[in-house]
């Protein structure tokens, strides 16, 4: 409970420079012994509100991208509205699990809540909410289905990072130590390959639009597991106990995605892309296959954490907080989702990340 007493002396100093009941001595004093972050009565620090901006525009791009694939591959209803489905692009889906569209629709709607509550609760502190309407420049699908409105991420050019894979497979690595992973599909890092039909003629033929769904169901799991990093990452430097509480009851919503698309990721259908060559291995079957690859091995491996000599545990990786907000820029970034965006929108969230990476947990 070390909160407590900072936040009682800032009562006090703020109630002295109210009655000025102490002399300048008094307050160099206590200025002397508190952090900046203290003089608030229980409000969010500067860097607090700093982290939520990054959080509510990571939250506007995942909730730009979820409703491209639930527009064609989930359920358009009140909750998740626009488009009106591709049903060739469904049924690839739904070749993974019968629910696939369920899901899209549920992750979609989860994202758009948190962006819109983030939102809401900066501008309830008096903190201006994010709102990046004005990089929506990128074209959409034209396939059946899609809206034809301007995006702000593209769905349709990604390189797509599998490591996540193999990395809460592994029992001796962690990227916090530096270590690094190979991915589950090679192929999808060597290439852009498009996660949604770019128009109708990704619909043919089946293993093409097999494929791409395919391409999808990882992209699923490797948003979602960015997002599972990045809450208790960042949470780690959050002063505030409400904030705090904010990303500790948002983040692991993002674990409830990762687990669900790790495991519908497992049930890909091994193919190659007979269009461009992608390969879709059977991760069951050499050279895969084993502790490594297994497709059930869904739950996180137990693994070295915090030091090599203390016991392994199941844990979220990386959780490492120094540089969080810039590594999951850089992540979405490699990933392809914002080829064709303006400097001003990298200049904008490049501002974002940076701002908060300076926060600092204050007391
Ligand atoms: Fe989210
Ligand atoms: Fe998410």
């Amino acid at each position: 409970m070390k909160h407590v007493k900072p936040l009682n002396f800032s009562t006090s100093r703020r109630s002295f420079l109210r009655t000025g009941l102490a002399g300048p001595g008094a307050v160099g004093l206590l200025a002397g012994a508190l952090p900046s972050a203290a003089f608030a009565d229980n409000s969010p620090t500067r860097g607090d509100i700093d982290i939520l901006r990054f959080l509510a525009a990571a939250e506007i791009i995942e909730t730009d991208l979820w409703q491209q694939y639930n527009e064609l591959g989930g359920i358009q209803d009140s909750e998740v509205p626009g488009g009106s489905g591709n049903p060739q692009y469904t049924k690839a889906l739904k070749k993974l699990d019968g629910d696939m569209d369920q899901y899209i629709h549920d992750n979609t709607e989860d994202e758009l809540t948190h962006f819109t509550f983030i939102n809401a609760y900066l501008v309830s502190k008096g903190a201006d909410p994010v709102n990046l309407d004005q990089f929506r420049i990128l074209p959409s699908s034209t396939a059946t289905g899609a809206q034809q409105i301007k995006r702000l991420t593209n769905l349709m050019q990604l390189t797509v990072d599998t490591t996540w894979w193999t990395r809460y497979r592994s029992r001796t690595k962690n990227p916090d130590f530096g270590d690094t992973f190979p991915p589950a599909i090679p192929g999808l890092l060597q290439g852009q390959f498009p996660a949604i039909p770019r128009s109708n003629h990704d619909l043919t033929p089946t293993r093409h639009i097999q494929a791409i769904a395919n391409t999808a169901a990882f992209h699923f799991a490797t948003i979602e597991q960015g997002g599972t990093s990045l809450y208790p990452a960042l949470a780690q430097r959050v002063t505030n106990l409400e904030v705090l509480r904010i990303l500790l009851s948002s983040g692991p919503t993002e674990t409830a995605h990762f687990q669900t698309w790790h495991d519908k990721a497992g049930n890909i259908v091994p193919l190659t892309d007979p269009t461009n060559g992608l390969v879709f291995p059977d991760l069951n079957k050499s050279p895969f296959g084993g502790e490594d690859f297994q497709t059930n091995l869904i739950m996180p491996e137990p693994t070295v954490f915090l030091s090599r000599t203390l016991p392994v545990c199941s844990i979220i990786r990386p959780t490492a907080t120094e540089g969080a907000a810039m590594a999951a820029l850089k992540a979405l970034t490699d990933d392809g989702l914002f080829i064709g965006q303006s400097q001003g929108f990298f200049t904008t969230l490049h501002d974002l990340a940076t701002a908060a990476d300076a926060a600092q947990r204050g007391f």
